[in-house]
């Protein structure tokens, strides 16, 4: 009996060892340790052993009974831990290298935004924001564009359910607003953003950023505003850029230009961003019209300035090679960690 005994227990150990799932597990238990089990059957046999014999046979054989529950438990535990996806060993590797965090960096609108004013802060201009919800007074009437005027059509934007109130169009809002509050002689340029109703495509967007220069002065003359143009492309290329100046026509500026640079994506070739022209629309600028200097309360035959507005995000595409505008825009990091 005790052979018997022992062979049994060295099976069943053998096997519960062996078990690789839970369900084969509950089975050896019920085929060893059930009701109908082979240890069960043993022990209901002591009974009829030979009384000298019983204790013996007995108590081997409820130790047996606990060792073998107790090994069931212990791979119980190690099989539900592998069923439920938790690693062998849970240890922390601390040689490891870790995640690197992501760094943010400067948009390349903001990186030329700043160099820019930089440049001009070093020519005596204040660097001055305005609204980006803007009155029409400001966005157009103050600046000789009435509301029956052509030039509104070409500057369609998004207007406000509120009345007089427009997404502004372009920097030049901030004109009328600098000279009434700070008067003149004055140098002030304003960077911002400017919204349009635009049927998008590689050269156009909805939004965009410009950055408007205003001078005003004695005796301030075409002169003046070529020298600080051209101040101004030397130090954003850092190299001689070919320019043209064309008579362009702006209700604020009389005379008026368009100060065009070589195309620097095609170097004059032609192509989508210049409209195969080689020539990129980068600079309109003129000399301040008089009614502009009324509306800010100069006497124009006291006072003269000139006012530029450059295509910031234009000057961007150039400087860094941007052949689609709505690139910038996108939040794409592909696109974006290349800054
Ligand atoms: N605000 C004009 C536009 O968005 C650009 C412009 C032209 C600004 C001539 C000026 C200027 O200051 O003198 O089309």
């Amino acid at each position: 009996m005790l052979n018997e005994l022992i062979k049994l227990k060295n099976q069943a150990f053998k096997e519960i060892k062996k078990s690789g799932a839970l369900k084969e597990l509950k089975k050896l238990e019920t085929k060893y340790l059930g009701r109908k089990g082979e240890m069960t059957n043993i022990l209901r046999q002591v009974k009829d052993l030979a009384v000298k014999e019983r204790p013996k046979v007995g108590q081997l054989a409820n130790q047996i009974k606990e060792e073998l529950q107790q090994v069931i438990k212990n791979i119980e535990f190690e099989l539900q831990q592998k069923e439920s996806g938790v690693k062998e060993s849970a240890t922390v590797d601390v040689t490891l290298p870790g995640d690197r965090p992501c760094l943010g960096h400067l948009h390349p609108n903001t990186i030329i935004q700043q160099q820019l004013e930089d440049v001009f802060a070093r020519m005596g201009f204040l660097v001055l924001e305005g609204p980006e919800v803007e009155s029409e007074y400001y966005n157009f009437e103050a600046l000789n564009i009435p509301a029956t005027h052509p030039a509104r059509d070409i500057q369609d934007t998004f207007y406000l359910t509120k009345p007089g109130l427009v997404m502004r169009t372009q920097t030049s809002n901030q004109q009328v607003r600098a000279i009434e509050k700070y008067g003149a002689p004055l140098r002030a340029i304003f960077p911002g953003r400017c919204f349009r109703n635009e049927a998008t495509d590689v050269s156009h967007e909805t939004t965009f950023y410009q950055l408007e220069g205003l001078m005003i002065g004695k005796d301030i003359s075409i002169a003046n505003l070529v020298a600080v143009m051209k101040t101004l492309l030397k130090e954003v290329f850092k190299r001689e850029v070919k320019v043209r100046l064309r008579p362009g026509y702006f209700p604020f500026v009389e005379p008026g230009f368009e100060l065009d640079i070589n195309c620097l994506i095609c170097e004059g070739k032609g192509c989508g961003v210049c409209k195969q022209t080689g020539w990129v629309e980068l600079l309109p600028c003129g000399l301040v019209h008089p009614k502009v200097l009324e509306s800010g309360g100069l006497d124009p035959k006291e006072w003269s300035g000139f006012a530029f507005g450059l295509g910031l995000t234009r000057l961007v595409m150039m400087k860094y090679g941007i052949d689609d505008i709505r690139l910038l825009q996108s939040g794409d990091l592909r696109f974006l960690n290349q800054f």
